[in-house]
This record gives structure tokens, C-alpha cells and sequence, in this order.
């Protein structure tokens, strides 16, 4: 029976996009398992969410950078724009996104169908989040942080203190 590894994957390249607003420790999860499904991951940092983010584009992508140094086949870059054109533009094969809940499926169904559209050499594969992280989302590390509680159990060590620090101040009390 032929087991099938990364090598045999003919040097697929996934992207993981998101806003990452900040990283938590269900991306990471996501992250990690693309990283063991394909030969190479790009996680893709929207620059301009839309949504007045918390953390600047740069300072989430030095904290990703941190959080996945030792995985070797993961790179971390920025976005702006369609992420069509980016797939496109970095020659990508999959785009890798969580699901969480049915919730989550309606939009991500949405947009993996019009990015399919707009570049025909792309596909969406999906990983159901693991079960612990069902709740997890970035939205909810920010309103917990900003009122001063506890974000350990939900984002990497090395940046928890620094998210935490950041979400108290008083301009992040939302
Ligand atoms: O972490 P998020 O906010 O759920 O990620 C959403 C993201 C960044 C993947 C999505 O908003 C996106 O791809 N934006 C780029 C603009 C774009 O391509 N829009 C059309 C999507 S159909």
C-alpha cells in the first residue's frame, strides 16, 4: 500500500491566509497540520483587514514568525488586495483555512468558490479545527485581553505577554 508523505506531494504550496489579528493557538494548529500536508506553507497576513485592526501588519507578522520558527517549510509573508491574485502570483495550489462550526462554512463556502473563480488553478481545502479551539477566534482573544483576563490558554506562550500588554490599554477596550 503506498502511504502517502509530503514528498510525494509534488511540491505543493499552500497558503494560509488570514488576518491574524493577533495569531492564536487555533491558527497554529491549522498551520501546523498544513505544514505536515504539504511541502510548503506561506502564511499570508492580510495588510488591511478592513477592520481597524489591533496589531499592525508588521507586528503580526514578526509574532507568527516567532510562533512558527521551527516549523522549516513555513514562511511568512503579507498581502494586500484580492487573495486571488496572490495565489496566482505566488504559483500556490491550495489555499488552506479552518472551519470551526457551521457557522463558519456559509462564508468560507462563499469565498473559496469566488476564489476559485478567479483563478481556476486553485483549490480550498478546509481542516475541521480541532475540538479544543471550536471556540477560539482572535475577536475573542481581544475582548477577554482588553478587560485584563487571562489569554494564556489561548494563544502561543512566547506572545501571550505581549498581546496582553498591548490589549490593555485603554484604546483597546472595545
Ligand atoms: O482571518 P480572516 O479575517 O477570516 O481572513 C479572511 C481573509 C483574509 C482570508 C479574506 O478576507 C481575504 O482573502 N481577503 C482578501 C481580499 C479578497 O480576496 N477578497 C475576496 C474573497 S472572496
Amino acid at each position: 500500500m503506498n502511504v502517502p508523505n509530503r514528498e510525494s506531494n509534488n511540491g505543493k504550496l499552500a497558503i494560509c491566509p488570514g488576518s491574524f489579528d493577533p495569531i492564536t493557538l487555533g491558527h497554529l494548529d491549522i498551520i501546523r497540520r498544513a505544514a505536515l500536508m504539504f511541502d510548503r506553507v506561506i502564511v499570508a497576513v492580510l495588510v488591511n483587514p478592513g477592520k481597524n485592526p489591533s496589531f499592525t501588519a508588521e507586528e503580526r507578522i514578526d509574532m507568527i514568525r516567532r510562533v512558527v520558527e521551527g516549523i522549516s517549510n513555513v514562511e511568512v509573508e503579507c498581502f494586500d488586495g484580492l487573495l486571488a491574485d496572490y495565489t496566482r502570483q505566488k504559483n500556490a495550489q491550495v489555499i488552506v483555512r479552518g472551519l470551526r462550526a457551521v457557522t463558519d462554512f456559509e462564508y468560507e463556502f462563499q469565498m473559496a468558490l469566488a476564489n476559485r473563480k478567479m483563478n481556476e488553478n486553485i483549490d480550498t481545502v478546509f481542516l475541521t479545527t480541532s475540538a479544543e479551539y471550536m471556540y477560539l477566534s482572535s475577536s475573542m482573544v481581544k475582548s477577554i485581553g482588553c478587560f485584563g483576563g487571562d489569554i494564556a490558554d489561548f494563544v502561543p506562550t512566547c506572545i501571550c505577554r505581549e498581546i496582553a500588554e498591548r490589549l490593555c490599554l485603554p484604546q483597546y477596550r472595545k
